[in-house]
């Protein structure tokens, strides 16, 4: 167990720039103590995949990323056999070449699930199953049975079982309900857009070089704008973007000209930017202020 306290899996994260709430470092603390997938539902932009990033260079072990999409199949996530090359093979044997193995390791393609069952140098992987929520009921089904076990069967070479669990993190943004089956395999959390304090220390940790004073009316802007009825809200990552507009454009403090100049670093949709239009941003940004810890 890399990790001897809740404390410090937050210390861990937190030299990585990763700054966890303590429910959280929790979930991730009990997941690498009992071996259990950490399956994190939350808002777009919150963290979900960053945390596997950081977990692997807090731990110094591979990420290996599954991305979820519709329509992936085992074949793309487990592995894959290079037709080509096989067939290359044939046509040189005939020629009278030594016949290789077709079903050795140069034909074999590798993908994400297979790696992680893959001995891994510095010890198991952290294997980020990215966005399941994209995929099909028939996937979560292979997945569910890969989880279980953590092994693959190829036909033509027998079972692989990992030598050491993989660290796994899967993620939904929860445009559908994940299958229950799945999830009662893992410890869950909902990952929610951070207090007023925790986006102040995570806007500190990733744009550092925004003043204290900025950082403050930023980060209130947001969060007020996360209470208007928007059909977007920003995320973590959209304040940090804009942080960094704001200061390429060497803005000192916030107004409503700069705000309504720079919308489309916070708000991705037509309607959400229409809504700020006018008096809107500077009604908004007077609420920020005046919410404003002292
Ligand atoms: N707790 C945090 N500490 C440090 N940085 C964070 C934190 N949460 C979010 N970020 C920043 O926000 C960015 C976006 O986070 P991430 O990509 O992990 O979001 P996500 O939850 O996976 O979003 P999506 O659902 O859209 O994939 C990260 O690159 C990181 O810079
Ligand atoms: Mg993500």
């Amino acid at each position: 167990m890399p990790f001897d306290s809740i404390d410090d899996v937050q210390n861990a994260l937190a030299k990585e720039n990763y700054i966890c709430d303590r429910a959280l470092a929790t979930v991730v603390f009990l997941g690498l103590k009992l071996g259990r997938p950490i399956f994190l539902e939350g808002e777009a932009g919150t963290g979900k995949t960053e945390i596997a990033k950081a977990l692997s260079s807090a731990l110094g072990r591979r990420l290996i990323r599954l991305q979820c999409y519709e329509g992936l199949d085992a074949a793309s996530a487990v592995y894959e056999w290079n037709f080509a090359a096989q067939m290359i093979a044939i046509r040189a044997a005939e020629g009278g070449a030594d016949k290789d193995d077709l079903f050795s390791d140069d034909y074999l393609i590798a993908r994400p699930l297979l790696q992680a069952m893959q001995p891994q140098p510095g010890g198991a992987p952290v294997l980020l199953i990215d966005e399941l929520d994209r995929t099909d009921a028939p996937f979560e089904a292979f997945l569910l049975e890969a989880l279980s076990d953590f092994q693959v069967t190829i036909p033509e070479r027998g079972t692989i079982k990992a030598p050491t669990p993989p660290i796994v993190i899967l993620t939904s943004n929860r445009t559908r309900e994940v299958h229950d089956a799945l999830k009662r395999r893992c410890l869950y959390h909902w990952v929610d857009y951070p207090s007023f304090a925790r986006e102040m220390e995570i806007l500190h940790a990733r744009a550092p070089e925004a003043s204290a004073a900025l950082s403050r009316e930023i980060v209130a802007f947001v969060q007020q704008l996360r209470k208007e009825d928007l059909f977007k809200n920003p995320g973590v990552a959209e304040t940090i973007d804009w942080a960094k507009c704001l200061l390429a454009l060497d803005v000192i403090d916030l107004s409503p000209e700069v705000i309504s100049d720079t919308l489309g670093a916070i708000l991705k949709y037509q309607d959400d930017i229409k809504k700020l239009q006018g008096s809107e941003a500077k009604r908004i940004l007077d609420e920020a202020r005046d919410a404003l810890p002292a």
